[in-house]
């Protein structure tokens, strides 16, 4: 039996909900596909803070650096909220993404048909889209230094964030957003702002001369601006995104409301060796529903194929779970994020269960 360990960080808010119905899933798939997964549960972001005073420990950073795979819930909350930047719960997130090397975030965007009118935009609009976003996830805004707030001698402040990217760096994700297209449609759409910023004007030279090595692949180029505006206008023009961290983040959050629920949206965080990986949904801790039993698990359980997909070659464990969250939509039903009308309203926990049943 092969054996593969995970670290399992349910986090804040909805996180140990989400997660717990994932984890299910995944020790079902586990008896199912005779794979032994060994999963060790620890806290991160404000959980941690509670326990330990820090939001990442070094024994959650060891256990996420000796695991074949981490599978993260969400952190954060208003409880913390007042704390230093150093010490909030999303410093765990992003310590775990530089110390791990996480420099690839997949973030796929996938309509689902019989959820068309769980969206706010119209039906024709977005019937078809199928999109990924491919957002570099140790770079840019978020890493570059210097950083920080200071006080002036005349008593106002200068807060400072620098977005930096070397030529390797672009490289790296450029590749990956090629390869991730070569697999799909064959288009790539690197987004950038080269018309005012330096750094993605270099952003733009690299990738261009990368594309000459993908011929098979079809190239374009956009400012982020006006891809913002393209996605709402006409997303269905959409296959591969690849873009940096901070224009990542956002298109990200707008791509999954084409979906109707950012509740719907798994993520895959890649490094550059198999065992570097962390799968979370690409929605937050929600802590307005927390605890409510409420939330929608499939973001969390579709992030879980995506494990099974990238870190352990398991496609058909993978796919089982993706058509039985199918099944369950067809079915109607609905957690409340998705609800409409018609369909059945039922809890995290029942979603849960639904989908495990698809999977007998
Ligand atoms: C995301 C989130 C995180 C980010 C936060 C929680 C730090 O918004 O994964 O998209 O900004 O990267
Ligand atoms: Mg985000």
């Amino acid at each position: 039996m092969e054996k593969f360990n995970i670290a399992v960080l349910p986090g804040d808010g909805i996180g140990p909900e989400i997660v717990a119905e994932a984890v299910r899933v995944l020790k079902a798939i586990g008896k199912k596909f005779k794979a032994d997964f060994i999963l060790k549960e620890a806290p991160v972001g404000g959980a941690s803070i509670d326990a330990h005073g820090v939001p990442l420990t070094d024994e959650v950073l060891k256990l996420a650096l000796g695991s074949d795979a981490v599978l993260l819930g969400a952190v954060g909350g208003p409880k913390w909220e007042g704390l230093d930047y150093s010490i909030r719960p999303e410093r765990a997130l992003l310590a775990l993404r530089k110390e791990l090397g996480l420099f690839a975030n997949l973030r796929p965007a996938r309509i689902y048909k019989v959820l068309i009118d769980a969206s706010t935009l119209k039906p024709e609009v977005i019937e078809g889209v199928d999109l990924m976003v491919v957002r570099e996830l140790t770079g840019g805004l978020y890493f570059g230094t210097p950083k920080g707030v200071e006080k002036l001698p005349d008593g106002t402040e200068r807060g400072v964030n620098t977005m930096v990217y070397t030529t390797p760096e672009i490289e790296r994700i450029a590749k990956v957003g090629f390869e991730v297209a070569r697999k799909r449609r064959k288009k790539l759409l690197s987004v950038d702002k080269a018309n005012v910023l330096e750094t993605t004007e270099l952003w733009r030279k690299v990738v261009t001369r990368m594309g000459k090595d993908y011929p098979d692949v079809e190239l374009s180029h956009m400012y982020v601006d006006n891809c913002s505006m393209q996605l709402i206008r006409n997303p269905k023009q959409f296959d591969v995104i690849v873009t940096e961290n901070t224009f990542g983040d956002i298109l990200s959050d707008e791509a999954s409301m084409l979906t109707g629920s950012i509740g719907m949206l798994p993520s895959a965080s890649l490094g550059s060796t198999k065992n570097r990986a962390m799968y979370e949904p690409i929605h937050g801790s929600a802590p307005d529903i927390a605890g409510k039993g409420i939330a929608n698990p499939i973001a969390t359980i579709l992030s879980v194929a995506m494990m099974l997909n990238y870190s352990f070659d398991m496609t058909e464990a993978a796919s089982l779970i993706e058509k039985a969250v199918e099944s369950v939509l067809d079915k109607g039903l609905r957690t409340a994020d998705i609800y409409q009308p018609g369909t059945k309203k039922v809890t995290c926990r029942e979603m849960g269960e639904a989908i495990l049943g698809e999977m007998k």
